[in-house]
C-alpha cells in the first residue's frame, strides 16, 4: 500500500481565519500535540505577513524535530528569503510557494498575464532550491484554471526545482469525480510529474473538501493537505481527523495508509477547541460530542449486543477518553498525575501544582470531577500571558426584570481595586464593571458558553473575543460559576491586549519601524 503524507495547516490555513488566532506559546502548544499525532509536515505560518507569524514559525523550527516545517512564501524573493530565515534551523525545512494560475485571478487579483505568472514562478521555485532542498510550489486555484496552462507550469516548476507540487481547490468549487480527474489528467499529461509529490489542499466551501481529496488520492496524490477541526478560509479546509479516519477505517477500499496515530486525534482537536475558544459542533464526524453517542433504542439495544453493529471505529481509535468518574475531595496530587497521564497528558511539576489548586477548589463545591473537566481546569491553569489583572472577587446580582449589578475587585501589580457597575445583566454589569477599573474598554465581538460535562454543577467555559485599541483577541475561562467564568475569560482577553500593548511600547522606544500587530489584525492583506 502507498503511504498518503499528512501535510498540517492548521497553523497557517486555519489559523489565519477569522476567531483561531494564537500566541506563540499556544502555537507552541499545538505544533507539539501535531508531532505527537505523527502528522509528516506542518505548515508553521506565513513568515513574512508579520514578525509575530515568523517568530511563531522560527521557534516552531525550532522545537519540533521530527515533522517537515514548512513556511508559506509567495513568489517574490523577499517573501522566500523570510521564510528560509524562520524555517532554517529545522531538521527538516520546506518552503512552499505559491502563485494564482487561474484566468480569474490573473486577470482581477494579479494583472498579469500567463507568460508572467509562468516566468515568476519558474524564478521562485528556482531561487528558494537555492536555499532550500525542499521546495513545494502550489497553483493557487489550480481548480479553475485553465487545463493546459496548468500542465505547462507545473511541467516548468518541476524542471526548475520543485519537489511537491500542490493542487489547490482554493474556493471549495470542485465536486469529487472532477477534482479525481484532474488529478489523474495531470498525472497523464505533465511528463515529469513522477519526479514529485503531488499533493492536494481542498477547501469545504460545498461541503466537500474531504470527499475531494479522497478522489485526489484515488487517482495517484499522495500528499493531502488539511487541518484538525476542518478549519481555514471561510467554510474550512478538509478535516485531517476526517481524512485520515478514512484511511484507517476504509484501507482495503482506498488502498493507502497514513503514519499519523489516530489516538492522539481527540487530543488534537481538544487542544484546539480550548487554545481559540471554538467549539466543534456537536454532531461533527470523528470528535464531535455525539460522534459516538448511541441515543435511539435500537442502535443502543444493538451496540450493547455487539459493537459493531452500529460502530465503525471505537472512540479509543480516536483517543475519546472513557467517560469515567475519576476523582473527588479525597483524591491527592498523585491521583490527579496519574489520571493525567492515564488521559495522555505529559503535565510538569509546575502545571501539575496550578491543576490541582483549582482541582480541590472544584472537588469542594462538586461531588465527583470528570475527566473533561480536569483537562479543562489543566488548560485554564496554563496561564499564556501574564495576569496584569486578575479576579479577587465577584459580586452580581440579576433578575428577569430591570438592570443586573456587579461588583468587582481585581489584583493589578501590588494594587487591589474595586468598582461596581449596572448592565443589562450580570455579565454585562460585571464587563462594565471590568471596564471601568482597567479604562481599556473592549467591544464584545463574541461571547459563548458551553458546559464541559452533564449536571447542574457541571464546569462552564467561557469564551470571548473582544476589539481592543490594540486588536481583537480571545479569551477564555472555567469555573462552575458561569459569571465568574465570563469575567475571568475577560480578563484573559484584556491580558492579551496589554502584552501587545506593552510589546508595540518597546518597539517604539527602540525606533523600530516594522510594525506587527495583533493576529486578528496582521492578516487581513496577506489572507490566501
Ligand atoms: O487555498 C489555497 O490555495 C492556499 C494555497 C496557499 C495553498 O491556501
Ligand atoms: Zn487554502
Amino acid at each position: 500500500m502507498d503511504r498518503v503524507y499528512i501535510f498540517d495547516t492548521t497553523l497557517r490555513d486555519g489559523e489565519q481565519s477569522p476567531g483561531f488566532s494564537m500566541n506563540l506559546e499556544e502555537k507552541l502548544k499545538m505544533a507539539r500535540q501535531l508531532e505527537r499525532l505523527q502528522v509528516d509536515i506542518i505548515e508553521a505560518g506565513f513568515p513574512i505577513a508579520s514578525d509575530g507569524d515568523f517568530e511563531a514559525v522560527r521557534k516552531i523550527a525550532q522545537e519540533v524535530r521530527t515533522p517537515v516545517i514548512a513556511g508559506l512564501a509567495r513568489t517574490h524573493r523577499a517573501d522566500i528569503d523570510r521564510c528560509w530565515e524562520a524555517i532554517q534551523s529545522s531538521a527538516r525545512p520546506r518552503i512552499h510557494t505559491f502563485i494564482a494560475t487561474s484566468d480569474i485571478h490573473l486577470q482581477y487579483k494579479l494583472r498579469r498575464t500567463r507568460e508572467q505568472v509562468l516566468d515568476q514562478a519558474i524564478d521562485a521555485v528556482r531561487y528558494a532550491r537555492t536555499l532550500c532542498q525542499d521546495v513545494e510550489f502550489s497553483a493557487e486555484d489550480a481548480g479553475r484554471s485553465d487545463i493546459d496552462y496548468l500542465v505547462r507550469v507545473i511541467e516548468a516548476v518541476i524542471e526548475a526545482g520543485a519537489t511537491v507540487v500542490n493542487i489547490p481547490d482554493t474556493v471549495g468549487y470542485c465536486i469529487p469525480g472532477e477534482f479525481g480527474a484532474l488529478i489523474r489528467t495531470l498525472r497523464d499529461r505533465v511528463p515529469n510529474i513522477h519526479r514529485v509529490i503531488l499533493s492536494v489542499h481542498c477547501h469545504n466551501d460545498l461541503g466537500m473538501a474531504v470527499a475531494n481529496s479522497i478522489a485526489a488520492v484515488q487517482n495517484g496524490a499522495r500528499q493531502v493537505e488539511c487541518t484538525i477541526n476542518g478549519i481555514g478560509e471561510r467554510a474550512g479546509n478538509a478535516s485531517l481527523e476526517e481524512f485520515v479516519m478514512a484511511l484507517k477505517v476504509r484501507p482495503a477500499a482506498l488502498q493507502c495508509t497514513t503514519e499519523v496515530r489516530s489516538e492522539e486525534i481527540y487530543r488534537a482537536s481538544h487542544l484546539l477547541s480550548n487554545l481559540t475558544g471554538m467549539a466543534v459542533q456537536a454532531n461533527k464526524a470523528i470528535v464531535g460530542k455525539n460522534a459516538f453517542a448511541h441515543e435511539a433504542g435500537i442502535h443502543q439495544d444493538g451496540v450493547l449486543k455487539e459493537a459493531r453493529t452500529y460502530e465503525i471505529m471505537t472512540p479509543q481509535s480516536v483517543g475519546v477518553p472513557e467517560n469515567k468518574i475519576v476523582l473527588g475531595k479525597h483524591s491527592g496530587r498523585h491521583a490527579l498525575q496519574q489520571r493525567y497521564e492515564s488521559l495522555g497528558y505529559a503535565v510538569s511539576a509546575e502545571e501539575l501544582d496550578r491543576a490541582y489548586k483549582l482541582f480541590t477548589k472544584l472537588a469542594d463545591k462538586k461531588k465527583v470531577v470528570f475527566d473533561e473537566e480536569l483537562i479543562v481546569i489543566l488548560d485554564d491553569g496554563l496561564k499564556h500571558v501574564p495576569e496584569s489583572y486578575s479576579l479577587k472577587f465577584l459580586q452580581t446580582v440579576g433578575g428577569n426584570e430591570g438592570f443586573g449589578s456587579a461588583t468587582v475587585k481585581l489584583s493589578h501589580g501590588d494594587q487591589i481595586v474595586v468598582d461596581s457597575a449596572v448592565g443589562d445583566g450580570p455579565v454585562h454589569a460585571t464587563y462594565n464593571a471590568i471596564d471601568r477599573i482597567t479604562e481599556m474598554p473592549g467591544k464584545l465581538l463574541d461571547y459563548s458558553l458551553q458546559s464541559v460535562t452533564r449536571g447542574k454543577d457541571a464546569v462552564a467555559e467561557a469564551f470571548v473575543h473582544v476589539q481592543f485599541a490594540e486588536g481583537n483577541f480571545t479569551g477564555k475561562a472555567a469555573s462552575t460559576d458561569v459569571t465568574e467564568a465570563s469575567a475571568r475569560a475577560y480578563l484573559n482577553a484584556i491580558n492579551k491586549a496589554l502584552v501587545e500593548h506593552q510589546r508595540r511600547e518597546q518597539v517604539a522606544h527602540a525606533g523600530m519601524t516594522r510594525e506587527s500587530t495583533s493576529p486578528d489584525e496582521s492578516r487581513s492583506e496577506w489572507g490566501v
